[in-house]
């Protein structure tokens, strides 16, 4: 399998024996812009009624100068539930960012924000964007509250963008959030394929709360088996690739083992290949924003801050016989952990990011 953000895994350099990491992690994770304009129906953001800020320059010229030369990979968005076009840094950001050793460069956003300008930067600096819809039409406009036509017109911006730059290595994929509700829907982005869509990212449902569980795929295993064969269908039709978050997820053999508690604790690689940094400079060696530092003082480096001695103690503990509490329910290392459980965690997230 071609090496990408998500799969680098034991190659970051760092031993998962050591608690102290080597070297800087090879995956950054950074968040320009901390909030968001839409309220989509199923994003526990606007759930939690979360609020959200911009980036402030030192942060983000802290992250050009003293983090990306030390990684390969960069995934702008993806620690706080925020939409990245909207920061005023954003074009700032990516005119400076040195891509020259950067293996993959990626963002996801919801492209409500576009405008020309950014347009050719994104063409210009960035390898992939995963563009987030959970329908088209009136389904798009009813699930994100936002104007199907004017989300189309945006997306047609981003493909003349990328069409008109000879040497854009842009690589445009959907990404959608799959429940019951909307898996005959989601037929329709297969139809979206004038739009040079080279892949499909299908995220099944985490609940926002506990009044949308019915629409969980979890609810259905055999209307979800049904949509996953049909989904692989029209990929081999169209030509567009696919990645489905619960492919194997709710096979019987998986559905047997998870109920008898079967399957063993995952290695946990997270805190030793990737760091997270959010818009309010918040770093985290867990991608659940577990534990936090934050960057105070811009002259420290980020080695240093990766090292600190809490950082260390729970890097001590993720893969130990007595993992920290966090990662025993986390669905990155028990992949037997009900959906009901992350959706604790995640509530726990959201009430820190909202008290911080
Ligand atoms: C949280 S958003 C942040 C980036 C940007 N605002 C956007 O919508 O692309 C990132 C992705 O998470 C997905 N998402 C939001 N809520 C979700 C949920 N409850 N379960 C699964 N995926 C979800 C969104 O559909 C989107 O594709
Ligand atoms: S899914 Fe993205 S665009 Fe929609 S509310 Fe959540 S963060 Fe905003
Ligand atoms: S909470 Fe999950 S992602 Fe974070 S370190 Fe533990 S197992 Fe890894």
């Amino acid at each position: 399998m071609e090496e990408n953000f998500w799969n680098i895994g034991e190659n970051s350099g760092n031993d998962i024996r050591n608690p102290k990491l080597t070297q800087v992690p090879q995956r950054l994770m950074f968040d320009l812009y901390g909030g968001c304009n839409l309220r989509c129906w199923h994003c526990p953001r606007a759930a939690a009624h979360l609020g959200g800020q911009d980036s402030c320059r030192e942060l983000v010229d802290y992250v050009l100068y003293e983090v990306i030369p030390h990684v390969r990979y960069l995934r702008i968005g993806g620690n706080e539930f925020g939409e990245n076009l909207l920061s005023k840094h954003f074009n700032y950001f990516l005119s400076n960012l040195d891509k020259t050793h950067l293996k993959e460069v990626r963002m996801v956003t919801n492209l409500t924000h576009l405008d020309e300008d950014k347009a050719k930067l994104i063409a210009e600096k960035l390898d992939i964007i995963d563009v987030s819809l959970e329908g088209t039409g009136e389904s798009y406009t009813k699930i994100r509250g936002y104007a199907w036509e004017k989300f189309l017109k945006n997306f047609e911006l981003l493909v003349k963008a990328k069409r008109s730059n000879s040497k854009s290595n842009l690589k445009i994929y959907l990404n959608t959030c799959a429940f019951l509700g909307n898996l005959e829907i989601l037929l329709g982005l297969f139809d979206l394929k004038g739009l040079d869509i080279s892949q499909i990212n299908f995220l099944e449902l985490h609940p926002r709360d506990n009044t949308v569980i019915h629409e969980c795929l979890w609810k259905d295993p055999s209307k979800t088996n049904v949509y996953i064969k049909k989904f692989e269908q029209r990929s081999r039709e169209t030509g567009i690739a696919v990645w489905m978050e619960f492919k194997d997820k709710y096979s019987i053999g998986n559905r047997i083992k998870r109920a008898l508690k079967l399957q063993p604790l995952r290695v946990c690689h997270y805190p030793w290949d990737c760091i997270s940094i959010t818009s309010e400079g918040n770093v985290s060696v867990c991608c659940m924003l577990f534990r936090i530092d934050k960057v105070k003082q811009y002259d420290r480096q980020i080695l240093d801050i990766l090292n600190s001695a809490p950082f260390q103690e729970f890097r001590a503990k993720v893969n130990s016989p007595t993992p920290n509490t966090e990662c025993l329910t986390c669905q990155f290392k028990n992949p037997v952990s009900h959906e009901q459980v992350f959706l604790e965690l995640l509530m726990k997230r959201l009430d820190q990011q909202k008290e911080r």
